[in-house]
Parts: structure tokens; sequence; C-alpha cells
């Protein structure tokens, strides 16, 4: 089972399409995917199809208030596995913080359910806070998309330093995967520019796929439907398949650097 956190704390970078459109790309390959909702915004949730305002969530499995039975929910179209938010979320705060050991609550839980899926996947919120570092005390993998945007690298540093933290501290195996070049623009010079320049700085690090600005992308979240089963034609939905395929074949070569 692989554990990718999908982290950046620059706000509308793409973290919960990709998680969104990656895990269920991943789920039409006939894998097992959960994918988890670590952002109170519940964007990701709502990309499914699911609102749990009002119902069990994620946020009352971390304080220990639902069962996994409570909580998790069969996405039938995406054929995944989804724990869901809730603005509750933003609570975990002031209930988790400080308790002993409440770094190991959301890793605990996965723990507990691994063996049922071949990958999970976790959205993370736009910050660096208390649901953050229990997202990356979690997983395995850190997945960062960057903007093809001018400062698309702001803040990267910092969130590098906090994986780096975390891994010191809490998760001695949290390891890159990678950096996904998200909304790319081929009619502007500037995406082409930024392109070069992560590719510069990160090198092997950069995943070769590259996801394309697509409408369709944008669209299908207020159908509730992931954009790479809404429309599997569209440039974006191509795109995350390759992003899925490009990720398995790593994994199944073995490549990934520790
Ligand atoms: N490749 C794309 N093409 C076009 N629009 C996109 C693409 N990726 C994301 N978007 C749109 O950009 C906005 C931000 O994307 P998304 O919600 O995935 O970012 P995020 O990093 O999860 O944001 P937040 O930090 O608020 O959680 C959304 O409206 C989304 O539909
Ligand atoms: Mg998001």
């Amino acid at each position: 089972m692989i554990k990718v956190a999908v982290v950046n704390q620059k706000g509308g970078v793409g973290k919960t399409t990709t998680v969104v459109n990656l895990s269920t790309a991943i789920a039409l390959e006939d894998l097992r995917v959960l994918v988890v909702d670590g952002d109170a915004q519940a964007n990701a949730s709502s990309g499914f199809g699911i609102n749990r305002r009002n119902a069990k969530n994620l946020y009352h499995l971390l304080i220990g208030k639902a069962t996994i039975e409570d909580v998790l929910i069969k996405v039938e179209n995406a054929k995944l596995d989804l724990l869901p938010s809730s603005p509750d979320l933003i609570g975990v705060d002031t209930e988790l913080r400080g308790k002993p050991n409440w770094e190991l609550t959301l890793k605990n839980i996965l723990e507990s359910i691994s063996q049922n899926y071949d990958y999970i996947f976790i959205d993370a919120p736009p910050s660096l806070g208390t649901l953050t570092i229990l997202i990356l005390s979690s997983a395995e993998y850190v997945l960062i998309p960057v903007q093809a945007e001018y400062y698309a690298l702001e803040g990267v540093a910092q969130l590098l330093e906090t994986v780096h933290y975390v891994r010191r501290t809490i998760n001695p195996k949290l390891k890159l995967l990678g950096f996904l070049i998200t909304m790319y623009d081929k009619r502007t010079k500037l995406s082409e520019q930024v392109e070069e320049e992560i590719r510069r700085i990160f090198k092997e690090m950069v995943f070769q796929t590259i996801i394309p600005r697509s409408i369709r992308l944008a669209e299908a979240p207020s159908y509730g439907i992931p954009g790479v089963i809404f429309d599997p034609l569209s440039v974006g939905a191509i795109a995350y398949k390759n992003l899925a395929k490009e990720i398995i074949n790593r994994f199944a070569r073995r490549e990934v650097r520790v």
C-alpha cells in the first residue's frame, strides 16, 4: 500500500483537483484506492458529489467520536472509497493539539485499514497547521503540485522544511514523490519559463506529465463528478490518466528515490 499526501500551503494550486482526478484515474486501472479529505473546505468530498455537513465525517473519526464504518463512503462512480470531511474539521486544532501523541491520530486510523488498499491519497489544506502535520505524519510520500505561474515556488522552501521537520521528529519514512506542474497554459511563454525553472531546480523530482489548464477539469466539481469521468477525452482528463500511469510505472520499476 502506498500513501501519498498532496500538499502545498499555497492556496489554489490544484491539490484537490489532483487528488480527485489522480485517485479516480488509478482506481480506473483496477487498483484499490482510498481518498482522505483532510481539508475543512471539503472540496475533495464535494468533487465526488459527497456532502457530510451534519453527518459523521473525518473530524468525528479523528476525535474518537465515530468509527471508520460510520464515516467511510463508497463512491460508486469513481470505484473508490472516501473518508469525507466537512467544515467541522476546523475543530481538530483545539480538540487534538496538545493531547499525547496527537500527531499520530490519522496515521493510526489509516494503518488500521491500509491493507484494504493499493493507494491512499490525502488532500491537504492550504496551510502548514495541525491538519497538515497530521497528514504528513500519516503519509509515506509527498506530492507537491505547483502552478505554472509567477511565484510558483513561493513557499516551497518552507514546505520542504516542514517535510524535513516531520521526517526528523515523527515520521522517518516520509519521502518526496515529486513536483507536479499544474494549470499549464501552452499559449503563454510564462508557463514554459516556469516549467524550465522548476525542472532546472528539482530535476528528476518533477513528473514528466504536466497538467494543462482545462476548463472541463474546472467544471466537473460543480457536477460532483471527477473530471476524468465527466469528460474522459478532455486534455485535463488525459493528463491525469497519464500521471496515474507514470506513478504506477515508477512504483512498478521501484524508481522512487528515498
Ligand atoms: N488543470 C486545471 N485547469 C483549469 N482549472 C483548474 C485546474 N486545476 C485546478 N483548477 C481550478 O483551480 C481552482 C483551484 O484548484 P484546486 O481547488 O484543485 O486547488 P487547491 O490547491 O486544492 O486549493 P486550496 O488551496 O483552496 O485547497 C479550482 O477552481 C479548480 O477547479
Ligand atoms: Mg483544495
